[in-house]
This record gives C-alpha cells, structure tokens and sequence, in this order.
C-alpha cells in the first residue's frame, strides 16, 4: 500500500478526469493504495492544497471535460522559485510515497527534474497539441480535432454561400497535428503548420490559382504557431508591443488568422473572414478515443507505481501502452510527420 499524489498540470484537455477515475479506481480497489489530489498542478503542491480521491469523489467524472482537481501553469523550478525542497516539504507532510503528473512538456519537464532528484514520479503525457514525443497520441488530441473538424464544415457552407475565403486558426504552438489533421478531414484548400514557414504570396496565388479554375470559395486552416517566412505575419501580436509569456516562457499565442485574412483580401482582392477556434477546443466532453486511451494511460501509471518504476511516462506505441523514459519524451517535441503534411497538401488549391 502507498499514498499517491495526482496533480494535472499546464492546459487542460478532454479525457484527463479518463485519466484520474483510472488512477483511482484501479489503485484503491486493486492495489489498495490511498491518493490525494493535489490542486491547481504544481501550485497545490507547493501550497499543500490538496483533496481526497476516493470512490466517491471520482465517480461520475468519466465523461465531463477539464480536470476535478483544477490545472495551472506554475512551475516550481522559476527563478527564485521553491524547487525540488518546496515539492518534497508537502509530500513529506502528507506522507507521500510517489506523485503521478498528468501534463505536457512544461509540467513532465518539472517532473523530470524531480525525478533526477530523486522524487518518485510517473508521468501521464496529455496535451491537445500531440507534440510530446516518446508516445504515438496524446490524449486530448483526438477531440481537438474533431472539434476543429465540425468546425470547418460548418465554415464551408457559409464560405460557399459568400464566396469568400475562410481563414479558420487552430491550436498547435510548435506542431501542426491539429492543422494537419482537421485540414484533412475537412477539405482545406491549404493548410499552414509552425514546422513550415510559408510566404503570403504563395498563400494567396494557390487562392488566385483555385479561383480561376472555377471555384469561389477557399477554406485555410492555420496552427496558432505558424510563421511568415518573412516574418511579416505571426500569431505572437509582437507587433502590438511586447509579447505575453507564461511562467514557462511561453508566447502566448493567438491571432494570426485575422493578419492572414487581411492580407490575403488586400492581395486578391477576395472577400475574406477568419475564426479563431482557441479555447473551444480544449473544452468539454472528450471523445471515446480520449476516454479510453486516458483510462488505459491512468491504469498504466498506477500499475508502474506499484512496481517501483520511476522517471518514466505512460505511452501509446501501436496498439500497446508502454513505459517511456522521461528523458525520451521531452529531449524535443514531436513534430508533424512530413508525410503527412505531403497528403494534406495533395489537396490544395
Ligand atoms: O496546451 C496546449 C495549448 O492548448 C496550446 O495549443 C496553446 O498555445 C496553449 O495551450 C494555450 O494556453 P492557455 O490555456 O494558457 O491560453
């Protein structure tokens, strides 16, 4: 038997309460360990501000999005931060004997850390993104594309209907699954992804090129991270003055749809409306893929718990879970797959 501590750390994302009721029900009823959830990620260790995970307090959270135990981006390693004794003060008060985080970069980045210091972490990989490399598919993923998905369908018609040109953002801050994916499954004439800097001027002549074989609408679907080769257009708004960050040091991210959609009706002269889809894809009911690939990731972590495996992460790799090294998954994200990108682009204009 040992006491566990969960924390959800970074952005939220359908399919992590998948993740938590897992965690708990196998640990309690198989294992018969205890766990306590730690709030808000890293910032309810820190605090000591915890909640009891029981039967009762996981019950019926299968379906809902967002995460019971509330998520931020605090990390204990900023400068001047409490680092690995203000983490280990709160897991020896409560008389924790290892800590499981669900989380991305940043908060396995911190597990990571941890774990090199000799914390007994396992780490359950989770971001919309799909960008963590050392597993096939992130949890999360799945919904953010189908939500992007129906999204670009409905776009469709009413660019159809106006005979207009549709600029549609979706999330993805270095990697363009999402683009690539929902652009795929939903028809996009082009699609632009942070892996390749792209130039306007090719943009809009694909545009031109499809407008004069006869078709009157054109649907672009770009990932929140891409970049002008030029520069000239970015979703960081750097050219508003100073460029928000996280306590990761993140830009925050967000906009460069409505600089492409001007450029391109300023250059083609085609009547142009962009949609930023932002938060709606990360929120609510998580698709039965998310569901159980986080079932199936929580089972895994407690199960690694209980065999002493530390400093690693739950991962998908084919049809099997397996332990991955920490040090794997975050040695460099998980970029778009080239080829996949090369069938997305046998469709533009
Ligand atoms: O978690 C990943 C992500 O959804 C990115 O795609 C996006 O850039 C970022 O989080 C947004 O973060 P926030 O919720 O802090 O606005």
């Amino acid at each position: 038997m040992a006491r566990i501590g969960l924390l959800t750390g970074g952005g939220d994302c359908p399919g992590l309460n998948a993740v938590i009721r897992a965690v708990v029900r196998k640990g309690i009823n198989v294992h018969g360990h205890e766990l306590v959830g730690y709030r808000y990620g890293w910032a309810g260790v820190l605090a000591g501000e915890s909640m009891v995970l029981d039967q009762r307090s996981t019950s019926g959270i299968l379906h809902r999005g967002g995460t019971i135990l509330g998520t931020s981006r605090t990390n204990p390693f900023k400068a001047g931060g409490p680092g690995t004794p203000g983490v280990r003060a709160t897991l020896e008060r409560d008389g924790i004997d290892a800590l499981i985080p669900i989380g991305g970069e940043d908060t396995l980045g911190v597990a990571k850390r941890l774990a090199d210091e000799g914390v007994p972490v396992v780490g359950v990989p989770k971001t919309i993104d799909n960008d963590l490399a050392g597993t096939d598919f992130t949890f999360g993923f799945q919904t953010a594309v189908q939500i992007a998905t129906d999204a670009i369908d409905r776009l469709h018609t009413t660019a159809e209907s106006h005979n207009r040109v549709i600029v549609v953002e979706v999330m993805g801050r270095h990697a363009g699954w999402i683009a690539a994916y929902s652009g795929i499954a939903g028809g996009a004439d082009v699609v632009l992804v942070p892996e390749r800097p792209f130039d306007v001027s090719e943009v809009c002549e694909r545009i031109q090129r499809r407008h004069r074989n006869g078709r009157t609408f054109s649907i672009v679907v770009v990932a929140e991270g891409a970049v002008a080769r030029d520069g000239a257009v970015s979703g960081t708004g750097a050219g508003a003055g100073e460029v928000a960050t996280d306590a990761f040091g993140h830009a925050r991210l967000g906009g460069i749809a409505l600089e492409l959609e001007r450029e391109i009706e300023r250059r083609t002269g085609f009547e142009s409306r962009m949609t930023i889809l932002g938060h709606v894809q990360r929120g609510g009911t998580p698709l039965a893929y998310d569901r159980v690939l986080g079932t199936r990731f929580g089972v895994a972590a407690v199960d690694a718990v209980t065999g002493g495996t530390y400093g690693v992460m739950t991962a998908l790799r084919g049809t099997e879970i397996v332990l991955a090294p920490l040090d794997e998954a975050l040695a460099a994200p998980k970029l778009l797959d080239p080829a996949l990108f090369e069938t997305a682009e046998v469709f533009f204009g």
